[in-house]
Order: C-alpha cells, then structure tokens, then sequence
C-alpha cells in the first residue's frame, strides 16, 4: 500500500511539475494582446489625453470635463486616452460601483467625448477592486471604457504602448501585511515585471508605426510632488531609448508637464491635471530641459500625422498653455547626428 501511495505522490507532483513549466513558459512567450483605431480618412489622428480624474465632479473635475468637451468640438478627436487613478480614493468596490457613472459616465456628457476611452490603472485603482476596472462588465455599462493592465493600441501611423506601473513601485510593496492593493494578476511580482519589460520591449522592437508613445500612470522624469519614479527610470527608461519612443505620456502628478531629454529625441508628457491639483508642489528642474509646467488642472491634446507629431496643453478655461511639434525628417537626421557622435 505504501509504495503505490508514493507512487500517487510521485505522478501528482510530476503533473504539477508539468503544468508548472507550462505556465511559465506560457508566460515567458506571451505577447501584449493588440487593438485597433483606425486613423481619419485623410491618415491623421487626434487624441485627448487626461489623468487623475474620478471625483465625483468635485476638485474641478466637472469644469475640466466641460472644457474637454469643448475642446473636443473643435478638434473631433479618435479617441481619449486616461493616464490612470481613474477612480479616488481607492479605485471602484466591484462592477456595480454607482461611482462609475458618478465619476465617469455622468461628467465626460458633451456629444464630443462620446468617443472610445483607453485607460490604464493607476496606484488608486489598485487600491479597489482591480479586476473591476479591466472587466468587460464596465463596457457593458459605457461602451466607451476600455481599460486594461499593458496593452498595444495599433492606430495605423501610430502605436501607442500602454504599460502597467504600478506595480513596479517598491513602496506599494514595502509592508508585506499590507492589504491596501489589490494584487491579485500581479504576483509573483519579479515574474510579473519581467514578462512586462519583455513583453514592451518586444513590442516596440517589432513596431513599424512612424510613431511610438508609450503611456503609463507613474512619472518617469516629473518635477511634481511625486517626483521621478526611480524604478521606472532604471527599467523601463532604458527600452524606451532603445526603441526611440517618440513620447512617454503619465499621470500621478497632479499637472501639466512637458519635459524633453538631452541625450535622446524622447519626451516626457504629465497629463495629470482631471481634477484635484497640487499647486505650488514643484522642484526645481534643469531649464534647458523643463520646457513647461502648470500646477493647475487641465488637459492634453495630441495631434499626429504620417510626418509630424505635435502636443498641446490647455487649462481649465481652454486657453493654450503650451504647445510643440516635431516633424518626422528633423527627428531621423537627429537620430542619424546622434549615431555619428555615439561612432566617434
Ligand atoms: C478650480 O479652478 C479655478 C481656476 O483655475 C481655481 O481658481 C480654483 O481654485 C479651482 N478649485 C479647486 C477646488 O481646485
């Protein structure tokens, strides 16, 4: 009896084994699942993009949303984008969270933001019921929301990579009692970082898009009160770089931020600004590189053709913050000046 007892053991443990290997490698070969927007007949597209925004209209959210839809008008856009902390304070309690409507559904009301929203999760909506936001249950409620954890949006000229942060902040780990996230899909942590630095990088190695901006909730470079995300500037700066991502849009500072790099044509986007703001928390900054900065609410547009992408930054009152573009031309001879030095 013992021996066959063992031998259970032994095949169970051989099955596990198996379905253990299958899992990781499964894992290992995984991809970023792919969706598609089409551009405008005329091959262009327009794009608003908002962060840190569910409150309920409180904090200016709803003077925001109005001015959105303003905007809106003028500029039709494809789509909007959402940086993440879509939901404060601690993201959605489940499907049937009356703040959805409350925080989303019934404030972005103007005929102009009837569009497809692309979200991504911010470290508030991982303080609630995650699985919540990615559920197609929330699309049943308002066909426009879309939110996934990192995902790639194919818009013909232009492939926007979305990438999940959160977890790669330390300090949301740093107290293993801690309950106040809701990591479930995320660990084991290391396995779940790495299969995502992977999974972008593949990507973006794999792109033919004119175009390449990656979005994600965290700072990479960010004078606000959050500062730079280390974590992100040591792992995933450094595939952006690689892969000459064009822009790299986040929220989670409340503000407008434009900051562009010395050492590579990549520009660092903060579109923070849905409601509450964080005024007067602001660091100092190299000037040759901090090219704007509103610690007030606001918005960001993004308009982008076969040869030119451009960015505009608005307040609470539609006026122009500031704006920039760049053309396709100046950005390869750049990167073509920059390979000569790098040979030297
Ligand atoms: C709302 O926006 C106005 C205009 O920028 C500002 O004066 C006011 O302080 C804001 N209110 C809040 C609660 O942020």
């Amino acid at each position: 009896m013992v021996p066959s007892l063992n031998n259970q053991t032994m095949l169970l443990s051989l099955k596990l084994t198996v379905i253990v290997i299958g899992l990781w490698f499964g894992a290992a070969i995984a991809e970023l699942q792919r969706f598609q927007h089409p551009a405008k007949a005329d091959g262009s597209l327009s794009v608003l993009v908002v962060g840190d925004w569910g409150r309920k209209g409180t904090h200016n959210q709803s003077e925001v949303a109005v001015q959105m839809g303003k905007t809106a008008d003028k500029l039709n856009p494809d789509f909007i984008i959402s940086t993440g902390d879509n939901f404060y304070e601690d993201g959605l309690t489940g499907t049937d969270d009356p703040a959805f409507a409350e925080s989303f559904t019934n404030i972005y009301t103007a005929p102009s933001l009837q569009k497809q929203w692309y979200s991504v999760l911010g470290n508030h909506d991982y303080r609630g019921d995650a699985l919540a936001q990615l559920s197609p249950i929330l699309s049943q409620r308002d066909s426009r929301w879309f939110c996934l954890r990192s995902y790639v949006l194919d818009a013909e000229i232009v492939e926007f990579f979305f990438v999940d942060t959160t977890p790669f902040e330390d300090k949301y780990f740093s107290d293993p009692e801690d309950s106040t996230y809701d990591w479930r899909g995320v660990l084991p942590r290391e396995e779940y970082l790495s299969n995502v630095l992977k999974d972008v990088d593949k990507a973006l190695r794999e792109s033919s898009a004119n175009w390449k901006i990656v979005v994600g909730h965290h700072t990479i470079k960010s004078a606000g009160q959050h500062g730079n995300t280390v974590e992100l500037v040591a792992k995933l700066l450094p595939i952006l770089q690689a892969n000459n991502v064009d822009l790299y849009i986040n929220g989670h500072d409340h503000c407008l931020q434009h900051i562009s790099s010395s050492d590579s044509p990549l520009q660092f986007l903060t579109s923070g600004g849905g409601s509450k703001a964080w005024r007067g928390d602001v660091s100092w900054w190299n000037p040759t590189e901090m090219k704007f900065y509103y610690d007030g609410q606001g918005y960001m547009t993004l308009e982008i053709t076969q040869t030119e992408v451009g960015f505009t930054f608005y307040d609470i009152f539609g006026n122009v913050l500031h704006k920039w573009s760049t053309h396709l031309r100046s950005r390869t001879i750049d990167s073509a000046i920059r390979r000569e030095f790098s040979l030297c």
